[in-house]
């Protein structure tokens, strides 16, 4: 093992080097444009692997490629058991450029961090791993395990083509664990096994007024405006508690226990510093939570995007024809994201005034995931984060979502460990992401010590 850590140690600024090369690639999911860096991307990955002494492989999808590699199997000897380490080198939007101190696609050290977008969520993250896996290829130190890593490009609008993929691969990637780095900590003393993550049901809403756009001076006053309906419609989702009002939609909610609830409440927190943070004059959410229940295990319904009218320089004296806005509603565990999206248009419908026509269109949903984090992989997780940090660590659930770790259960029959790299102040989704370099190494030595821990008999 001391070979295997001591390469990790000696090759480190390579390793930084090679993360601004993956940083580098415009891997936005979302915007079609891009389709040919995600190949490229996908392509320099498979590569790489290979240069490791992987046995790599790109494979193609409907959408993103998806690039599966494997650990060399020894021939012969007792059954070793199998992980899936998974991870995603598509990204999100970079917008707004102008928030960027440097451009999102122009990896830049300042201090310990390297910025770009994509170096935390998730490529900082899972080239981690493959770097522990190099590292023992490269020294010759025998894995006491089989590794396979599934890197996907669509992790950020859905994970739509990966499903499929596991089915047809099923026989090739069943596996004792999955182990995914594509989560948090909630600081650099504090290394987590994340327990939880919330679902997602993704859709958008269309009101629709006069077939144009049209002059407020001539026509205002006599016609419904579409940006005030759809303002009326998503004002009455939320009541001033900060619950959703919709009918039902608490209805399958599985409460938190009084025992994650203590658990919660010993997380370090404080009130002030979070509000400053997150920049806002006061926190606001789901009266009766705490912020962190309110964000890892509570539901909610979000505007992520709302457009209508005139958006350019000075003023425009418009009925807007139409106004828009993008949803995500996040799930935990017990909802169903179907079931939700139908509770979400009937309301909608309901309160939509006959003035304007609604159009409702759904995107992608997932489940909300809850596994034991008492399992004995778990534990074996826990030993690998305390030794590789030098820290306690703590058990999380976290608010985000990754869609796919439902379908590794239900097609692969594994449960998924979830150890996340990303500090808060990492910036994911937002402008001026950063991915701390230090946490980079400490993840490379986690990854190392985890295959010892989850191939060491009980
Ligand atoms: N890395 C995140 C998920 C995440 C972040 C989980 C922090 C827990 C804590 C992932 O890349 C992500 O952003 N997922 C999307 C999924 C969605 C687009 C379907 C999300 O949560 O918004
Ligand atoms: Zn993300």
């Amino acid at each position: 093992m001391d070979a295997v850590l001591n390469y990790l140690a000696s090759h480190e600024a390579r390793f930084v080097e090679e993360l601004c090369h993956y940083v580098r690639f415009r891997s936005v999911s979302a915007q079609p444009e891009h389709r040919p860096d995600l190949q490229a991307c996908a392509e320099w990955l498979v590569k790489h692997c290979l240069s490791l002494g992987l046995d790599a492989r790109l494979c193609p999808t409907d959408g993103n490629p998806i690039v599966v590699a494997k650990t060399p199997r020894p021939k012969g000897g007792p059954r070793r058991r199998h992980f899936l380490v998974y991870g995603h080198y598509d990204v999100q939007p970079p917008e707004p450029f102008e928030l960027w101190k440097t451009p999102p696609f122009q990896p830049t050290l300042r201090g310990r961090s390297l910025f770009g977008r994509g170096a935390s969520d998730n490529k900082g993250q899972n080239l981690a791993h493959l770097k522990a896996a190099e590292a023992y290829l490269k020294t010759g130190t025998p894995l006491p395990c089989d590794l396979t890593f599934v890197i996907e490009g669509e992790e950020e609008v859905g994970s739509k083509s990966l499903g499929a993929f596991l089915q047809q691969n099923r026989a090739e990637l069943r596996c004792d664990t999955v182990v995914i780095s594509d989560t948090g900590m909630p600081s650099p003393k504090h290394p987590a096994l994340t327990y939880a993550l919330r679902g997602i049901a993704a859709f958008e809403i269309i009101v629709r007024g006069p077939s144009r756009d049209l002059h407020s001076g001539i026509f205002g006053g006599s016609v419904q405006n579409p940006a005030t309906a759809l303002a009326q419609l998503l004002a009455k989702v939320h009541d001033a508690n900060g619950r959703i009002a919709i009918p039902g939609f608490y209805q399958d909610v599985i409460p938190l226990s009084a025992y994650e609830r203590k658990e919660l409440a010993r997380l370090p927190f404080n009130r002030a510093a979070y509000r400053k943070f997150l920049g806002v004059p006061e926190l606001f959410g789901e009266r009766g939570f705490t912020p962190d229940e309110q964000r890892a295990a509570r539901p909610t319904f979000e505007i992520n995007g709302l457009t209508s009218g005139y958006q350019g320089e000075g003023s425009k004296t418009i009925v807007p024809a139409w106004a828009r806005a993008k949803i995500t509603t996040r799930l935990v565990p017990g909802q169903q994201p179907a079931k939700v999206i139908k509770l979400v248009r009937a309301f909608l419908k309901k309160h939509c005034p006959p003035t304007v026509t609604l159009e409702i269109k759904t995107g992608h949903g997932a489940e909300a995931y809850l596994v034991s984090p008492k399992s004995a992989d778990a534990q074996a997780a826990l030993r690998a984060l305390r030794s590789a940090f030098g820290r306690e660590p703590v058990l999380l659930r976290e608010g985000g979502s990754i869609p796919i770790v439902n379908q590794f259960k239900k097609i692969l029959g594994a449960d998924t460990l979830l150890l996340g790299l990303a500090l808060p102040d990492d910036n994911a989704h937002s402008p001026n992401e950063k991915f701390d370099l230090d946490i980079f190494a400490q993840g490379q030595r986690m990854s190392a010590l985890l295959w010892q821990e989850l191939s060491a008999p009980a």
